[in-house]
C-alpha cells in the first residue's frame, strides 16, 4: 500500500508553540534548574528545540520505553527499555513527551519516577489526543490538541520512518 503524508500542523506553527512552552517553562521555573527527561526516541526533537528555549538551567536525560512496535495501535504494554543516567532525587523533573495516546506509557512513567524522590514533577508534550485516553494523566504543559489521527513527523515514527519531517503530517494510506 502506498502512503502519502498530509500536513496537519506546519513547521512555522509548531516552531512557534514550542518558543511559547519554552517561555512559559522558564517562567514558571524562573531562579531554578529543570531537569528534562527526553522518551525516546520520539521525543528527541521536541526536547532539543524545547531546551533551546528555556532561558533557567537545564539538564537533560533520556530513556526509552516502547508500547509500539511496526503498528498504528497501542499495545497497551510499556517495556523499558533503556534507563536514566543521573538520578532525580531533589531535582525538578519535566517529562517531555512527543505524543500522549493512551495515557499508559506517561502513567507508567510518573510512578516509576516518582519513587525516585524528585523535588518537582511534571509533564509536557507537544501532541495530546484526549479522545484517545485510557488512563488519566495529568499533563502541565501542552503544544497542541488534535484529533484521533496517527502524526507523523517532528519525531512521531510510522514504523521508523518520518520522524525528520519539520512538520506534523498524517499518514494516509492509498491501494
Ligand atoms: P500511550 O501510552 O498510548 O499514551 O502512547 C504514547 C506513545 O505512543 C507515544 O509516545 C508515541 O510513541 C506513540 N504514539 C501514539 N500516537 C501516535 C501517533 O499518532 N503517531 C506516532 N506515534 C504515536
Ligand atoms: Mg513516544
Amino acid at each position: 500500500m502506498a502512503e502519502k503524508i498530509r500536513v496537519m500542523i506546519p513547521e512555522k506553527e509548531v516552531d512557534e508553540k514550542i518558543e511559547e512552552l519554552g517561555k512559559k517553562i522558564s517562567e514558571d521555573y524562573a531562579g531554578q534548574e529543570v531537569h528534562l527527561i527526553c522518551i525516546l526516541k520520539g521525543s528527541v526533537f521536541f526536547v532539543c528545540e524545547l531546551a533551546k528555549r528555556i532561558t533557567v538551567p537545564v539538564t537533560i536525560d533520556f530513556m526509552q520505553v516502547s508500547s509500539y512496535g511496526a503498528e498504528t495501535k497501542s499495545s497497551g504494554v510499556v517495556r523499558l527499555s533503556k534507563d536514566l543516567d543521573e538520578p532525580l532525587q531533589d531535582k525538578n523533573v519535566i517529562i517531555v513527551e512527543d505524543i500522549i495516546d493512551s495515557g499508559r506509557t506517561l502513567n507508567h512513567l510518573v510512578k516509576l519516577l516518582g519513587q525516585r524522590h524528585p523535588k518537582t514533577m511534571a509533564i509536557c508534550t507537544l501532541l495530546d489526543k484526549p479522545s484517545r485516553r485510557v488512563v488519566d494523566v495529568e499533563v502541565k504543559y501542552t503544544g497542541f490538541r488534535i484529533p484521533d489521527e496517527f502524526v507523523v513527523g517532528y519525531g512521531l515514527d510510522y514504523d521508523q520512518r518520518y520522524r525528520n519531517l519539520p512538520y506534523i503530517g498524517v499518514i494516509e494510506f492509498i491501494d
